[in-house]
């Protein structure tokens, strides 16, 4: 099997401050036994109006550099998976590499053949973003054997809630997971195969506003469009199906059953998506690890908050098969097998 892309180091971070279905049922018409029956989150974590997506980023890589037992300055490429980024730019990468110390390479008055080079990239694919972003990373490290590939997922989509649409917005948390990848090293899974699916078309099912779809002049205030605009029960569908689609397919393609696997980690949207993926797949219900409850949906983090918990409770081993699967706006979707 293909051992170009291992995961050295894995690191997460949320924000303190915790918001309850109590708490929502203060401010909009909604009650605890409606959110859990119909999405099984009880609690999510939500940044202070003074966070931003780049702080939880960089905490959480922080914890993976400690984690791989490397030095930031060994880090070749930032990539930074989200759909919440501080600023449209600079991206949240560049940021996020200043503070670990990196940008003194930028500061350099020559550049000469031995100046050390580090490459920051941010991309979008919204709750897909770390699937995307482990293709995204084999690709860089074939390329070069030497890279060490920091990849962090980090969100803050409590910034686009519009607490005016309770259907939506009990859905999503913030926090963010970082990864340290290499071909080279101690590690303590490796990333075997990724597939990744898109369909543009239904790109209006989720939307999120405050792009330069949106003519802003200075004085204007925001209105609906600016936040994240959602079609829950059509998302529903496409989400289960494709999921199980793209997990069928990537086992399939490694001449492996779903019996094969050890460790089943769904994007962590809500509980009954997380079910009907399990059950259509017929996996055991003690294969599928699950902690929407406490985070709710983090979008592009939501798997690695979950990897790391189920890494801290001994059920991620070098060996066992984790298959790991996402959906997300666009439409994208995509399935890794880790191992
Ligand atoms: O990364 C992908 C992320 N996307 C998702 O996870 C979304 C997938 N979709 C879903 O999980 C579900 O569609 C929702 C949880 C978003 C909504 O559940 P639903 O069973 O599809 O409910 P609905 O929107 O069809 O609404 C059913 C009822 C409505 O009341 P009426 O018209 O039947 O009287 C809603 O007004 O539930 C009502 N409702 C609520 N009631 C209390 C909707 N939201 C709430 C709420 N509290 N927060």
């Amino acid at each position: 099997m293909n051992k170009l892309c291992q995961i050295a180091g894995l690191g997460i971070c949320v924000p303190e401050r915790v918001l309850s279905n109590h708490d929502l049922e203060q401010i909009m018409d909604t009650n605890e036994e409606w959110i859990v029956s119909r999405t099984g989150i009880h609690t999510r974590r939500i940044l202070d109006a003074s966070q931003g997506t780049s702080d939880v980023g960089f905490f959480a890589a922080q914890k993976a550099i400690l984690d791989a037992g490397i030095d930031a300055s060994e880090i070749t490429h930032i990539f930074v998976a989200t759909c919440t980024p501080d600023y449209l730019s600079p991206s949240v990468s560049c940021l996020i590499a200043a503070r670990l110390g990196l940008s003194a390479y930028s500061g350099v008055s020559t550049i000469s053949p031995t100046t050390k080079s580090l490459m920051c990239l941010d991309f979008n694919a919204a709750c897909s973003g770390f699937v995307y972003g482990l293709e995204v990373a084999r690709a860089f490290l074939a390329l070069d054997s030497n890279a060490v590939v920091l990849l962090i997922a980090a969100e803050a989509l409590s910034r686009r809630m519009n607490y005016n649409d309770r259907s939506t917005s009990v859905l999503f948390g913030d926090g963010a997971g970082a990864v340290v990848l290499r071909s080279k090293g101690d590690s303590f899974l490796t990333v075997h195969d990724v597939s990744c699916g898109t369909d543009g078309d239904l790109n209006e099912l989720i939307q999120i506003g405050g792009g330069t779809n949106m003519n802003v002049v200075v004085g204007d205030t925001v209105k609906e469009d600016f936040f994240l605009n959602m079609q829950g029960r059509d998302v529903f569908k496409h989400a289960v199906r494709c999921m199980v689609q793209e997990s069928l397919k990537l086992l399939s393609r490694n001449n492996l059953t779903i019996d094969d696997v050890d460790l089943f980690i769904p994007h962590q949207a809500n509980a009954r998506i997380i079910e009907a993926v399990g059950s259509r797949l017929e996996i055991p219900a003690e294969k599928v690890f699950t902690n929407v409850s406490e985070y709710g949906n983090t979008s592009a983090a939501s798997i690695l908050l979950a990897l790391d918990d189920a890494r801290k409770a001994g059920k991620v081993e070098a060996g066992k098969k984790t298959l790991i699967t996402t959906f997300g706006a666009g439409l994208t979707w995509g399935s890794a097998l880790l191992s």
